[in-house]
């Protein structure tokens, strides 16, 4: 009998991961090779290794969820991941792409309620996955509203080389320079460092994206960017340890959503680099959520208390209302050229029922959902009405 991952692989892959539990690298060293080989069942294998677990300080829930974020349907020959909030991609989010399992057409998350994923019927999506490549003609109407949602929806990058590139900041130094520094200890540093490159990873697969679309845009998407991160910079993160790990747990967990939409696109070099930047931005908003939980640990209830007190003031409110408004037009159009899949209400209603999930594992409370969609309106009507007075002064 072989376990189907190769246990040095694991090692060498989870390293270099954003949500490396380091302890884990020296569990799966430890464990003698015929061990590991006893069994082909995730779970087995997990109860087999418990005392090696408990040798190195490190869970067995935490082995688990990182075997399956690296190893499972779609990324690796384990079986769909059955941790959802740590691993895995909905099933409706690959029918069409992946020879999974026809349509489960619901995503269950923590037995609160089942989110349904059938694909909303007010429009005709007059695309299929995987359609367009980046040189193919396509209909005028389809490349404007590809190009939008590029603008809309990137990753920020860098479109400047060499000398070009003079006085030029990636848009992450200020919050990557505090990272680094405000680590408390070796492992959150490393997963820090191994967060970036990955961030930077993605820069560079957003680019090559863009640039093939269109010469011309990752120069205007990142001009447009930096207007707009501005703006939202000033209303962001607060300097603390716990409020950067709450960050990566919303904001990057943002992004798998995002991705999500994305996994089947109708245009094929998006789907492709999607499935890839799903998985790491798991990864990313797992980090946050190793972070949040040792800080929680270290600073009782002081820290527990801070910590619910921005999940309610700032990070629900936000990332509630950054999914858009339920009647958006652009939402329609994006789902009729098959560029979403799903309603902005059923995304947050998705992403809704997962952080209840989260939060209840970390014994935090999650808001109420329209109450936190509201207020997270109001924030970005205020930031908004910002930005057009920095414009007016600076015309
Ligand atoms: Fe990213
Ligand atoms: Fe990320």
């Amino acid at each position: 009998m072989v376990f189907p991952i190769d246990k040095r692989l694991a090692e060498v892959l989870w390293i270099t991961a954003p949500d490396v539990v380091p302890q884990l690298c020296d569990t799966v060293r430890d464990v003698p090779l015929e061990t590991w080989n006893s069994t082909e069942d995730l779970y087995e294998l997990a109860d087999i290794i418990e005392p090696y677990l408990e040798k190195h300080n490190a869970l067995k829930w935490d082995f688990i969820w990182t075997m399956e974020r690296h190893f499972s349907e779609p990324y690796g020959p384990l079986p769909k991941a059955k941790q959802t909030f740590m691993a895995g991609i909905p099933d409706e989010f690959l029918q069409d792409v992946g020879g999974l399992p026809e349509n489960a057409g619901t995503y269950e998350v923590g037995g609160v309620s089942d989110v349904s994923f059938k694909r909303p019927d007010d429009i005709e999506v007059t695309a299929r996955p995987y359609q367009y490549e980046a040189g193919d003609d396509m209909p005028e109407e389809y490349r404007a509203w590809l190009s939008k949602l590029f603008f809309k929806h990137g990753e920020c990058m860098m479109p400047y080389f060499g000398e070009a590139a003079k006085g030029h900041k990636s848009m992450f130094s200020a919050i990557d320079a505090f990272s680094l520094e405000a680590a408390p200890d070796a492992e959150s540093r490393l997963r820090q460092q191994n967060f970036s490159a990955e961030e930077y990873k993605h820069t560079f697969q957003f680019y090559k994206l863009y640039q093939e679309f269109d010469p011309e845009i990752p120069v205007q998407i990142y001009e447009r960017e930096r207007e707009t991160f501005r703006a939202y910079e000033q209303t962001a993160m607060e300097k603390t340890w716990m409020d950067r790990g709450l960050y990566n747990m919303f904001a990057d967990r943002f992004g798998v959503y995002q991705g999500f939409q994305w996994v089947q696109s109708s245009y094929a070099p998006l789907a492709r680099v999607s499935l890839l930047v799903c998985k790491d931005e798991r990864g990313h908003g797992n980090m946050g959520y190793l972070h949040v939980r040792d800080s929680l640990a270290h600073e009782g209830e002081e820290g527990r208390k801070y910590a619910q007190q921005r999940i309610e003031e700032y990070w629900y409110p936000q990332f509630m209302a950054s999914f858009g408004s339920d009647d958006s037009r652009n939402s329609k159009m994006w789902r009729k050229w098959g560029l979403k899949e799903l309603s902005n209400r059923q995304m947050r209603d998705a992403f809704h029922l997962e952080m209840v999930r989260v939060n209840e594992s970390l014994g935090l409370d999650t808001p109420d959902k329209d109450e936190a969609l509201a207020r997270g309106l109001e924030m970005a009507e205020a930031v908004k009405a910002r930005m057009a007075g920095v414009q007016a002064k600076s015309a």
